[in-house]
C-alpha cells in the first residue's frame, strides 16, 4: 500500500520505535515484509551495501519497492552505513527512500560537511537520510570499530543543526554484533540527546540486547531500532534444523525463523510505553 521516506515514518511514531531489519539474503527482503504485515506494524527493510551487492542492484530494486508496496503498513527502503558518497548516489535510483550516511570516523567538521552534502542531494529527491555520530563499537558488513565513543549531547545539537539530517545514530552503549558480556547503556544520555536533538535517534546494535534495554530506549525516545546480527542467526539455525536434501525445505525453515524473530522485536519495540 505505501513505500514511505523512513522520515514519515519516524515523525508517526509515537510511544513506539519502528524496527529496522537487515536484509542479508534475497529470501529476507519478502520475510521482513511478511513479519510487518503479521504483525500489522510499521517497518523499514534496510540493506547494507555489500548485501545490496550480494542480492544484486537488479534483483533488489525489482523486488523490494514492488514488495514493499504491496504490504498493508507503510514501510520504508533504507541503505545502512554507507560510507561512500558515490555509493549513495547509486542507491538513488534504486528505491531506496532513505539512505545513512556514516562518516563517524571522521573529524566532527568533516563529518558535518559531507552528512550535508548528503543531506542536500538527498532531500532534493525526497529521500531521508540518518547520519552517524559519536562511534558505535563492533562489527557490521561495511563498518567495523574497535573503540565505541559515546555522541555528546551538545555535539549532537549542534551537528543536528548543522547538517539537517533526519535521523541520528548514538553511541551510548550498544555494539554491532553479538556482546560478550551484558551491555550497559547510558539512558542518561540518551534522554539528554533526545532533548536536545531536533532529529529522531536511532539505536543500532540491537542483536542480543536485552528485553528491558529495548523497552527503556523507546521511553527514552528512540524511534528506529537496528536488528541485523539475529536475523543471520535465526537463519543459519533454522537451515541446520532440517536435514535431508530438498533445498526448499531447508531454505523454508530458515526463513519461518527469520520472521518469528523480526515479529518478536517488533512486539517488543511497540512496549516501549
Ligand atoms: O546497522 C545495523 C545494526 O546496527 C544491527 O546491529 O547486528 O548488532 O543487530 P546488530
Ligand atoms: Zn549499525
Amino acid at each position: 500500500m505505501s513505500l514511505v521516506t523512513m522520515k514519515d515514518l519516524l515523525d508517526r511514531a509515537e510511544g513506539y520505535a519502528v524496527g529496522a531489519f537487515n536484509a542479508s539474503t534475497p529470501d529476507m527482503i519478502p520475510d521482513i515484509l511478511t513479519a510487518a504485515e503479521r504483525e500489522q506494524a510499521p517497518c523499514i527493510l534496510q540493506v547494507s551495501w555489500s548485501a545490496l551487492i550480494f542480492i544484486g542492484t537488479a534483483v533488489f530494486s525489482a523486488l523490494a519497492p514492488e514488495l514493499a508496496r504491496r504490504v498493508s503498513t507503510p514501510v520504508a527502503i533504507h541503505l545502512d552505513h554507507c560510507t561512500d558518497i558515490g555509493q549513495i548516489e547509486q542507491a538513488f535510483g534504486l528505491g531506496f527512500t532513505s539512505v545513512m550516511i556514516d562518516a563517524s570516523r571522521l573529524t566532527l567538521e568533516e563529518n558535518i560537511r559531507v552528512t550535508r552534502e548528503v543531506v542536500r542531494k538527498a532531500h532534493a529527491r525526497g529521500i531521508s537520510v540518518e547520519a552517524e555520530l559519536g562511534r558505535i563499537g563492533g562489527t557490521e558488513d561495511d563498518v567495523s570499530s574497535d573503540v565505541s565513543t559515546f555522541t555528546d549531547p551538545d555535539e549532537a545539537r549542534w551537528f543536528v543543526e548543522q547538517t539537517g539530517v533526519d535521523a541520528l545514530a548514538v553511541a551510548v552503549g550498544t555494539a554491532h554484533g553479538l556482546y560478550r558480556g551484558k551491555p550497559k547503556l547510558d539512558f542518561q544520555r540518551l534522554r539528554r540527546l533526545h532533548e536536545v536533538s531536533d532529529a529522531h535517534l536511532v539505536l543500532h546494535g540491537a542483536s542480543g540486547l536485552p528485553d528491558e534495554a529495548v523497552t527503556e530506549a523507546v521511553r527514552c525516545g528512540v524511534k528506529k531500532i537496528n536488528v541485523a546480527t539475529e536475523l543471520k542467526l535465526a537463519w543459519l539455525e533454522g537451515v541446520r534444523e532440517v536435514s535431508g536434501d530438498d533445498p526448499r525445505k531447508v531454505l523454508g525453515r530458515a526463513r519461518e525463523r527469520v520472521v518469528e524473530v523480526v515479529r518478536a522485536k517488533i512486539a517488543l519495540m511497540r512496549g516501549g510505553t
